[in-house]
């Protein structure tokens, strides 16, 4: 398969672990300069060093993607090194675990929803700009199956990938005319220090065997029967991004093991 995508330029936010971390690097072996785009600088550090040992090319793109005005400064050095930003992956995301809907507040909500759903906003507007006068580029947006079919004790994040998923559809219809792809991904539970410390936080909650027995009731969701690993969800990146998805447009497509086959 022709990717298409040496010498592409991708701007991938909070790369600097997780899931993001491997989009960057799977994005990079396929030739693609990557901006490592992270609130946190020393792990964008980490990840452009993990590219730069398997010969990518990676720059660090520390900043906060909440802020419209620190995306747009962020942009533009990205722009000034690269020369353009061919794609974008909206994959930064904050959830402060699983709790009661009545137990959260709107501070909660509110940060939740400004880095899940006004972060990708920005990006998508900022970035844009330069890929309508070029009349080319590829949006991928990381949603969750919980903004497709809900989740319980996660109301605002589930909510606000829900927002993404209309985003994403709005937004192809709108920029199809100038040859963007935008396109939203799926995932549920996939290994990632995000996942890790809200199901710390549920063992320390529940106890070590109530805790087994709820992850094992956990895997029978999955018809697969496993949790996803972050390259599951970087090889649909990677295909999303590519000339291979160029008739692809405004779809969610779920990258989970079975967990859920919304209709
Ligand atoms: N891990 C899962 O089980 C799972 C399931 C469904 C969907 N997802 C989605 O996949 C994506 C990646 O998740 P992950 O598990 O790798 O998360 P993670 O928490 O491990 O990584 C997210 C990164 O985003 C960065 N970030 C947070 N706020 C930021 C901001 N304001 N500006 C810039 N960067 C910021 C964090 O520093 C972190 O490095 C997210 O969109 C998440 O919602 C994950």
């Amino acid at each position: 398969m022709n990717t298409g995508l040496r010498g592409r330029t991708a701007l991938v936010t909070g790369s600097g672990q997780g899931i993001g971390r491997m989009i960057a690097s799977c994005l990079a072996r396929e030739g693609v300069k990557v901006a490592v785009n992270d609130i946190n600088l020393d792990l964008t550090k980490d990840s452009v060093s993990q590219i730069h040992s398997e010969a990518g090319e990676a720059v660090s793109a520390p900043f906060d993607i909440t802020d419209y005005r620190a995306v747009e400064k962020g942009v533009q050095a990205i722009e000034e090194q690269f020369g353009r930003v061919d794609i974008l992956v909206n994959n930064a995301a904050l959830l402060l675990g699983h709790h009661d809907f009545i137990e959260t507040s709107p501070a909660d909500w509110d940060r939740e929803i400004k880095v899940c759903f006004y972060g990708a906003l920005n990006c998508c507007h900022v970035v844009a700009k330069g890929m309508v006068s070029r009349k080319s580029g590829k949006i991928v947006n990381i949603a969750s199956d919980a903004g497709r079919i809900g989740q319980a004790r996660e109301i605002a994040y589930a909510a606000s990938k829900s927002a993404v998923i209309g985003m994403a559809k709005s937004l192809a219809q709108e920029l199809g005319q100038y040859n963007i792809n935008v396109n939203a991904i799926a995932p549920a539970g996939t290994d990632t220090p995000l996942r890790q410390s809200v199901e710390q936080k549920e063992r320390e909650r529940l106890g070590e065997e109530k805790y087994r027995e709820r992850e094992r009731k956990i895997l029978r969701l999955y018809p697969l029967r496993r949790i996803g690993r972050t390259e599951d969800i970087a090889n649909m990146v990677v295909f999303l991004a590519s000339d291979a998805a160029r008739h692809v447009t405004g779809q969610v497509i779920s990258v989970n093991g079975g967990y859920a086959m919304p209709g």
